[in-house]
């Protein structure tokens, strides 16, 4: 496993202790990065992201990995994403919850520092 993949875990382990909420990561399995499914939660979070922030434009480029666990019928991504803000291309972290079909949060983004 690459360093910053396990501080995007950290990370994430962190932000989902702090919200009080449980994942099971037991439960995890890696997904598919060439999923549609998948690209399509990618460019979720980064529309979602670029929505809340004032200065960020991001661009999506690819999916890194991620893992994804599904808990009574709520399945939660963590992804690390590619994305070009405009300058650059960077690595960012990312966590969505898809309650039903199509319906999903943005729980977590961040850029993973390299
Ligand atoms: C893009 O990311 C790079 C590297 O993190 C950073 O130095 C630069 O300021 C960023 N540019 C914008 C427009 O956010
Ligand atoms: C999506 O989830 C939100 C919040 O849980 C809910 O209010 C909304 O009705 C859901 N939308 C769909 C299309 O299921």
């Amino acid at each position: 496993m690459k360093f910053q993949s396990l501080i995007f875990i950290l990370v994430v382990l962190f932000a989902s202790v702090a919200t009080n909420q449980a994942i099971a990561l037991s439960n995890s399995s890696p997904v598919n990065i060439n999923d549609p499914h998948v690209i399509e939660i990618a460019n979720f979070a980064i529309t979602e992201y670029n929505k809340k922030s004032t200065e960020a434009k991001l661009k999506f480029e690819k999916v890194i990995n991620g893992l994804s666990s599904t808990i009574n019928d709520e399945t939660n991504y963590r992804l690390t994403l590619a994305a070009n803000n405009g300058s650059s291309s960077n690595n960012y972290g990312a966590v969505v919850l898809e309650k039903s079909s199509k319906n999903y949060t943005l729980r977590f983004f961040a850029l993973i520092h390299t």
